[in-house]
């Protein structure tokens, strides 16, 4: 009788997918981190932003982001994205890993996110802004209260800001109107807040503006730090996942947008220029 030998499998980049180049706030943070691994960023800057799409439209994208960085080699793919974390992941690992491959790992950014909030906020009041997608999901709601009972959060939706970072005017006169008005309303809906998450990873390049909105003795906290010190935990628990990735500190950059655009404006969010692949997802 023959018998199965099932062939090793070939390692590859650990993916990183966002809408667009928010997900460069926590490349970069995971980079810095772990800088011995491959990575291979996607930004859909083509059809950003995702944060006022439907949920059906949102995992639709994000399925098709996942399938290409498989196809690139990649075993485990972080979603860099809250909107796609909150609106995709859930279904991506439920219904299409068995079947596209189930040794593969797709993970989201919004737990790690939380399982720190428990240890900043003393009044165990917190806020969350995000963008319409991620706050109509109650993600990070349901998120929180399953660690923090004790913890009550109010979200605010920000419609605007991620695409006044896609489009570099979150500097200008105009994107401070935007930000005042939604970090006002968050706070309003409940003055005890005294943690803010940007959930949101675009929001990071706006830190200074939302910081001038708020008290001082409120915390704001972007997310890059907290998912890569997740991720590191995670490889060092998994380590069949974790031989499965390459390490020869090199970093691709994908965009469905063009490509002399994406290693413009990337620097923005890396201090650097990059050179980007065009490609395309349908
Ligand atoms: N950067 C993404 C997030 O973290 C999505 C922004 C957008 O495309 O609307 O939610």
């Amino acid at each position: 009788m023959s018998e199965i030998v099932q062939l090793p499998q070939a390692a590859g980049p650990i993916g990183v997918f966002d809408s667009g180049y928010g997900g460069l706030t926590i490349y970069s943070e995971i980079k810095r981190l772990m800088p011995e691994y491959d990575y291979l960023y996607l930004g859909d800057n083509a059809r950003a932003p995702y944060g006022t799409r439907s949920f059906d439209v949102v995992y639709e994208f994000t399925r098709q982001a996942v399938e290409f960085l498989f196809k690139q080699g990649c075993h485990l793919v972080i979603l860099a994205c809250n909107t796609a974390s909150a609106k995709a992941l859930r279904n991506i690992q439920q219904l299409d890993l068995p079947a596209l491959d189930p040794s593969r790992r797709v993970l989201g950014i919004i737990r790690p996110t939380v399982e720190c909030i428990g240890c900043i906020t003393k009044s165990r009041h917190v806020g969350v802004l995000a963008t319409e997608g991620t706050i109509k999901s109650m993600s990070y709601p349901l998120e929180i209260t399953k660690l923090f009972p004790d913890i009550q959060v109010a979200g605010k939706a920000c419609p605007m800001w991620a695409s006044l970072v896609e489009a570099n005017e979150h500097l200008t006169p105009g994107a401070d109107y935007f930000v005042k008005r939604d970090v006002e309303a968050l706070l309003e809906r409940d003055p005890e807040i005294d943690t803010v998450i940007l959930g949101c990873t675009h929001y990071p390049l706006l830190y200074d503006k939302v910081r001038s909105f708020v008290p001082a003795g409120v915390s704001v906290l972007t997310q890059g730090e907290a998912v890569a010190t997740s991720l590191k935990d995670y490889l060092a628990r998994h380590t069949d996942i974790e031989a499965l990735c390459t390490k020869g500190g090199d970093t691709t950059f994908y965009t469905t947008e063009s490509a002399e655009k994406f290693r413009q404006q990337a620097s923005r969010f890396l201090n650097h220029p990059v050179k980007a692949n065009r490609i395309s997802l349908v």
